[in-house]
């Protein structure tokens, strides 16, 4: 990976394709400096990924699917290398359906071409990971459009973690909905979780709201009980890294106790993501496997020790929150409610009839 310029233009490009390879603006940098990296082989995305260069579940999906084009533009065999490419990009992590989503499409985009001239192959994949990125922006205002009715006007949100331009290819899932609610004219405030340990709270939905010009408000994780309960907050609004068919959500881990918090003080909790992210082959969120990270994340602040050596650590990225605690899902194709095993096989299928 070799690294490059600052940012300078408004809009932030989370992921591009390039005639140079796959730039994406280092997120484990921000907001102390805007770095973009360049990976020119599939390697190279993978460990972009393995280490949160790039995180948030529609932009592995995108990061996944160029990977994939990019392993193909080195390959002369692919029908030996496309396995081994798609394994190590899904080898990176395991929660984020999107990723798989990505890999399963590169696949059977591969598949239906793979008897055409290695040039034509090669330029297909890369056009076709050109288009889930492009899609997964459009998919985003959808969702906004979708969502931004719903946040009450004259009130606060509060999210967690970072579900904004950083975490898709542009706008975001959870920040695109308040994002929308404010293009429509709604005078909100936001709420941001700093959200521990990995802080994608305080260092990047505090640095895009801050650039965005959204009045925000960063506390600690443990204040958002007490934030829900004084009737500040109209809604709570965030992510989803996988959601099963029963409408429970896997999303970074704080949000299930923000869920319950919320129920108990009466304010609506949203969960804003494509339908790429939902897995309808698990039936609850149960089966959705959890990703434990290193315990330096949680032993370390930013490289400085804040615990004893040697202590036992826990950290676990995700947890899930279970449906009853979750009072809609935005989607792209609309918003679903409970009962969420019919509301969301309908999305689905909506989805799939448009594809066709
Ligand atoms: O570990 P991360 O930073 O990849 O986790 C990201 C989240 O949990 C986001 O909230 C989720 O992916 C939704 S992003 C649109």
């Amino acid at each position: 990976m070799s690294e490059s310029a600052v940012l300078s233009q408004s809009t932030i490009e989370t992921i591009e394709w390039t005639s140079e390879g796959v730039v994406m603006i280092d997120q484990t940098r921000l907001p102390r400096e805007t770095v973009f990296v360049t990976c020119r082989r599939y390697e190279e995305v993978a460990e972009a990924i393995r280490t949160m260069v790039i995180r948030g579940a529609p932009a592995l999906g995108v990061a996944a699917a160029m990977g994939v084009a990019l392993g193909a533009l080195h390959s002369n065999d692919l029908e030996t290398d496309m396995p081994v490419i798609c394994d190590a990009l899904a080898k990176t992590r395991p929660t984020a359906m999107n990723l798989f989503w990505a890999i399963e499409r590169m696949k059977q985009v591969y598949g239906s071409i793979r008897h055409l001239p290695l040039s034509q192959i090669r330029e297909r994949l890369v056009r076709e990971a050109q288009a889930i990125r492009d899609e997964d922006i459009a998919i985003n205002k959808a969702m906004g459009r979708n969502g931004a009715p719903l946040v009450p006007d004259g009130k606060a949100v509060l999210t967690h973690c970072n579900a904004g331009a950083l975490a898709t290819a542009g706008f975001g899932t959870a920040l695109g909905v308040i994002r929308a609610a404010v293009r429509m004219g709604k005078n909100i405030d936001v709420f941001a979780d700093e959200t521990r340990p990995f802080l994608q709270g305080a260092r990047l939905t505090a640095w895009e709201l801050q650039r965005d010009g959204i009045p925000t408000t960063l506390i600690t994780d443990n204040m958002a009980g007490h934030f829900l309960k004084s009737g500040r907050i109209g809604c709570v609004v965030v992510g989803a890294d996988r959601i099963a068919a029963n409408g429970d959500v896997a999303n970074k881990i704080g949000t299930y106790g923000i869920a319950v918090l919320a129920k108990e003080n009466g304010v609506p909790f949203y969960v804003a993501a494509p339908i790429s992210t939902l897995d309808l082959t698990l039936a609850s969120g149960d089966e959705i496997p959890i990703e434990e990270r290193g315990a330096e994340e949680v032993t370390h602040v930013q490289g400085v020790a804040v615990a004893p050596e040697g202590i036992s650590v826990a950290n676990p990225a995700f947890d899930v929150t279970p449906n009853r605690y979750v009072s809609a899902i935005i989607t792209e194709k609309g918003v679903a409610r409970a009962p969420y095993e019919e509301s969301l096989r309908r999305l689905c299928e909506a989805a799939r009839s448009k594809m066709r």
